[in-house]
């Protein structure tokens, strides 16, 4: 498969930025920035869960954008207070962040847990948008291949292969997340180079064929002003963006630096 064949793909991660209210106008000016827009790219948004319904009836006639929560619990219900289940977003949301860092920094979650997860969404037919990613201590031990094959790899050993095409992976550094104060940025190249590594492991497991279908995605303070560098190395299908996702206009300017594609195979 070509790298055309993978539609790229812009989810905006809102984290817990914004009121209800603002997450509310936020979709619209969204909307209304890309009303003239023939999109060939798949934008999704992932709102706070209290304004899940609200974005997703803000969205309901848009063949531009879809819906995904931040985060699920991995039981389907039961006595979890404080949680929210797959049972309780599907109404409202078609994707669904898990395993980003700072709810494994929160909540202590494993990555046997982030798997389950994934699993999880997978069986209810949501799009799992799964993170992984080294911490600055990693990093600085060059540990970033050990624990992002680590982290890969137990995914991926309960995936099938036709549900590969369903998955995506997003390699998100930690250290380079705008809210942890990166001093630089990761070097494109490096970034290819764990984007290889992520579907060769695919590869192994399912083939060549199979891992050509699984979109990845980079993370890690995206703006308007460095997303070109990030996005047009080989394999890169396209990015996951919090801090600038929650301006309309820097969200949408992401979005548009996408379309056209990019010619790498
Ligand atoms: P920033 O784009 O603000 O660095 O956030 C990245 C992120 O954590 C997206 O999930």
């Amino acid at each position: 498969m070509e790298r055309k064949e993978r539609k790229r793909l812009v989810v905006g991660n809102w984290k817990m930025q914004l009121s209800h209210k603002a997450e509310l106008e936020t979709i619209g000016a969204i909307k209304n920035l890309l009303k003239n827009v023939a999109l060939d790219v798949e934008v999704v948004v992932c709102p706070s869960f209290p304004s899940l319904a609200g974005v997703a009836e803000a969205v309901k006639k848009s063949t531009k954008l879809a819906v995904g929560a931040q985060n699920i619990h991995w039981e389907e219900k039961g006595a979890w207070t404080g949680s929210v289940s797959v049972l309780q977003i599907k109404p409202f949301a078609q994707w669904c962040i898990v395993g980003h860092s700072e709810q494994r920094a929160l909540t202590g979650e494993s990555d046997e847990e982030v798997q389950v997860k994934v699993s999880t969404l997978l069986k209810y037919g949501l799009t799992p948008v799964v993170c992984v990613g080294e911490t600055a201590q990693e990093r600085a031990s060059e540990q970033t291949t050990a624990r992002v094959s680590e982290q890969t790899k137990t995914i991926l050993n309960k995936m099938t292969r036709v549900s590969l095409s369903k998955l995506v992976i997003t390699y998100e550094p930690i250290w380079a997340i705008s809210a942890n104060q990166p001093d630089e940025l990761p070097d494109p190249n490096n970034i290819a180079g764990t984007m290889l590594l992520i579907r060769k492991l695919a590869a192994d497991r399912f083939g060549v064929e199979a891992a050509e279908r699984l979109r990845i995605l980079y993370g890690g303070s995206v703006t308007p002003d460095n997303v070109a560098s990030f996005v047009f190395e080989p394999g890169v299908d396209g990015v996951l963006v919090g801090g600038a996702s929650v301006h309309p206009g820097q969200f949408v300017n992401i979005i548009k630096q996408l379309q056209g594609g990019g010619s790498q195979a």
